[in-house]
């Protein structure tokens, strides 16, 4: 009989820890690496967070705590989707998991049955179609263009959705293309599902206080209030607060939903870090100058980003609205030559030889299933990414047509 499971087989590792690893091994063979690889800011958690944490341990507060999470919290997490969102949620229609990871991870083993289809917009973020498949669902992709700036149209949703459809999974602003979709457009989107009632919507607006210029987020719950009794609404404080490492997440929805999610994960967790709950509250409930700092710094790399991108010969890269991601295009450098005399076949040659050649790690379009391009996270120092740029300008330059 073997050890693994048929569920295992069905997922494969994801391509952005494993960049980011190879990046790591390079630089303990001795290599210069910048990695702009992984999807975290580079700041560290604001004080008053890290001393809410140390509070709570002087206190005691290092026991399990109820499964959704401590009431103050959940208290916390329906204050801000009224706030900021404008979502009315009681705090018994929230949940607080083990990253915004869990929330998903949650929400699919409570509601995917095998056969099931799930639809998710490509590029997608790598975890979801893993995560469904895991499940017994199917991801079904719906691909985008660069010419309508990474966002699907209504047409295109409308042309995807079948009977089996359970799920529409909706990242704005979107990891891996910085995205955002505008109310005029999440409302042509909702005029589509309005027309499937048995499709829920699952909005990851874990990048939300990430966007630039006088780009204004809307959560799809609220630009069509008819659907909110069939979404989850899912967030976060890794990205909006530097908290990657805490590992808090949340959610709010229909009750039914809450209660389904909050049964798995009871028993895969039996709750997040007590810990980490009280640092997440200070993050809610404190001053939120971090957020806007933080934001005004990403648009100054976001406009450095793209424009030294422009710049590099054969290289497309469109300017987004939000996340700290771009994703160019490097389609007119497929069937070049690198410098190592191996032939770029695809995007993962690419990166691959930018990596070997400049020492700059960054992670194919194909790992988010559109390609070819290629995902820079510009959480990175200023001087790191002017450096980088330089790099992918020089390694550019460098490609020649085979002879
Ligand atoms: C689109 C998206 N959703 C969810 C997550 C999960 O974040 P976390 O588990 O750190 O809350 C990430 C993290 O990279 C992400 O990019």
């Amino acid at each position: 009989m073997s050890l693994l499971s048929h569920a295992l087989s069905r997922i494969k590792p994801s391509a952005t820890i494993a960049v980011s690893q190879k990046a790591r091994d390079l630089v303990a063979q001795g290599r210069q690496v910048i990695a702009l690889s992984s999807g975290q800011p580079d700041f560290d958690t604001p004080e008053h967070i890290k001393e809410a944490a140390r509070r709570a341990m002087d206190r005691g507060q290092t026991k399990y705590t109820a499964v959704a999470g401590i009431p103050e919290l959940r208290q916390a997490i329906a204050d801000k989707f009224r706030r900021e969102n404008g979502l009315d949620y009681a705090p018994s229609q929230t949940i607080v998991s083990t990253g915004g990871k869990q929330v998903i991870a949650n929400a699919m083993l409570a509601t995917v049955n095998p056969g099931d289809e799930v639809l998710v917009p490509a590029p997608y973020w790598v975890s979801y179609p893993e995560m469904v498949a895991l499940c017994g669902g199917t991801p079904v992709y719906i691909k985008t263009a660069a010419a309508d700036a990474f966002k699907i149209r209504p047409e295109a949703l409308e042309a995807a959705i079948t009977p089996r459809t359970k799920w529409f999974m909706l990242n704005s602003p979107s990891n891996p293309s910085g995205a955002a979709y505008t109310e005029a457009e999440l409302k042509g989107l909702a005029e589509v599902l309005l027309r499937h009632p048995h499709v829920w919507i699952f909005a990851d607006d874990i990048y939300e206080h990430l966007v630039y210029g006088d780009f204004k987020f809307v959560s799809i719950a609220r630009a069509e209030p008819l659907l909110q009794e069939r979404t989850l609404t899912m967030n976060g404080v890794s990205k909006a607060y530097a908290m990657t490492g805490w590992r808090i997440g949340y959610a709010a929805g229909p009750a039914a939903l809450i209660k389904a999610m909050d049964t798995v994960q009871g028993q895969l967790t039996s709750g997040p870090c007590s810990i980490a709950q009280w640092a997440a509250l200070a993050a809610l409930e404190g001053p939120q100058d971090y957020i806007r700092q933080s934001r005004a710094i990403f648009e100054q790399r976001r406009n450095l980003v793209v424009s030294m991108l422009n710049q590099a010969r054969g290289l497309r890269c469109h300017t987004p609205e939000g996340a700290f991601y771009v994703f160019p295009s490097c389609a007119d450098l497929i069937g070049k030559v690198a410098p190592s005399g191996r032939t770029i076949a695809t995007d993962e040659d690419f990166v691959s030889e930018l990596l070997e050649a400049e020492g700059i790690a960054v992670v194919h379009g194909t790992a988010f299933g559109q390609g070819p391009n290629f995902r820079i996270s510009y959480a990175a120092s200023t001087e790191q990414l002017e450096t980088a740029c330089e790099g992918i300008q020089r390694f550019c330059a460098a490609l020649r047509d085979p002879s």
